[in-house]
């Protein structure tokens, strides 16, 4: 309804250019450094990032991570970061189609195919409207924008920190059990900036789940976004909670060592640069993902701004490839890095 689609405006000017960054918050990826190779002995065309997504070819392993929909502002923002996606060879999500579900004339805002036709496409929905919708009314919101896959979102810090939002999360694990048996490898789980641990994962694992974005804290903060919209008690418990979550690295590096080489992670919450990419991939991700840097970039300078701060990531991470000598993820795994501080710390208590 039109609820949503207000909501969904209002979280779009506050994450342009809103404080929905904590400052003090980290993804602990500055307790991580590649080591520097003074004689790569290769040239940056040699590098091969290129991997396997949804059943389609990547050129890079890079996730532009499901953010928007249901008004026209946000149609313009999937349409621009899914044809860049197209362009340069990378996967891409589109937000929650909780709108798209209530009223079926929002759904031209998810539809990206006529610019992206051949992209690895993730639909995506709540965990809560996953119940609701059941397995039957999930697959046609897929269908609906010829997805390849359903990122499903799990939010509940979010979901305290909003005066109208969810205050009983039983039977999460019941609907990712339906789901895996619809959508199989084609479903991910995904946070959204909290993360999620080994033990979650592991649980997920168990129940089928192949695709695992662990959302980690040092980015986009959606307790902070609804702190900002909220008054009274719930701002500050979005205030006090601001903070909370499982930063990225630690929430990768954990999962990887629980789950073992062959499910598919995705890393994001806080990256904003290429190195940070090269950095989760070193780490064991297949996919390094990143929502705000591009919605930023669209939103001050549309497509072309979106597209000079792509170019740059993608320069980054070639370089990060080349300095360590590595013509793939693969030999970036291989190579030496060093894990610092409070890095060490989360890995030894999880
Ligand atoms: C998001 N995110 C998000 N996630 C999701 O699963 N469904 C959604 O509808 C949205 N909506 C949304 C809107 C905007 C404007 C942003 C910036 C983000 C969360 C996103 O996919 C990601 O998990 C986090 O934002 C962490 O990554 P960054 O932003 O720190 O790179």
């Amino acid at each position: 309804d039109d609820i949503t689609a207000r909501r969904k405006d209002a979280h779009l000017d506050l994450c342009s250019t809103g404080d929905v960054e904590p400052s003090g918050n980290s993804t602990l990826l500055e307790c991580v450094k590649l080591v520097h190779c003074a004689m790569p002995e290769m040239s940056v065309e040699d590098v091969d990032l290129s991997t396997a997504f949804l059943g389609k070819r990547l050129r890079y392993p890079l996730l532009v991570t499901g953010m928007t929909g249901g008004t026209e502002r946000a149609g313009a923002v999937n349409r621009d970061l899914a044809l860049l996606a197209e362009r340069h060879g990378l996967a891409f999500g589109v937000g929650s189609q909780r709108a798209m579900s209530e009223d079926a004339s929002r759904a031209a805002s998810f539809q990206v195919r006529q610019v992206a036709p051949t992209v690895a496409l993730l639909g995506n929905i709540g965990m809560f409207q996953a119940i609701g919708l059941g397995v039957d009314g999930t697959r046609r919101l897929v269908d609906g924008i010829g997805a390849d896959g359903l990122a499903l979102h799990l939010n509940a810090g979010q979901e305290l920190t909003q005066p109208e939002g969810d205050r009983d999360f039983q039977g999460g694990y019941r609907v990712v059990e339906l789901l895996v048996k619809a959508f199989g490898d084609r479903l991910l789980v995904k946070e959204t900036g909290c993360g999620i641990g080994p033990d979650v994962a592991r649980r997920l694992v168990d129940l089928g789940v192949r695709n695992i974005d662990v959302s980690g804290l040092g980015g986009t903060s959606w307790v902070r976004v609804e702190q900002l919209r909220a008054s009274g008690v719930q701002a500050q418990l979005g205030a006090e909670f601001s903070a909370w979550g499982i930063p990225t690295a630690a929430a990768l590096a954990s999962v990887r060592r629980a789950v073992g080489p062959d499910v598919h992670l995705v890393a994001s919450g806080g990256l904003r640069t290429g190195l940070d990419a090269a950095k989760v991939l070193a780490l064991g991700a297949n996919l390094a993902g990143m929502a705000l840097p591009l919605f930023r970039a669209q939103q001050a300078g549309g497509l072309e701004a979106a597209e000079a701060a792509l170019e740059v990531i993608l320069a980054s991470l070639r370089q990060a490839l080349v300095l360590t000598g590595s013509r793939s993820c693969a030999e970036l795994r291989q190579r030496p890095r060093v894990v610092t501080g409070e890095l060490k710390d989360w890995l030894a208590a999880l």
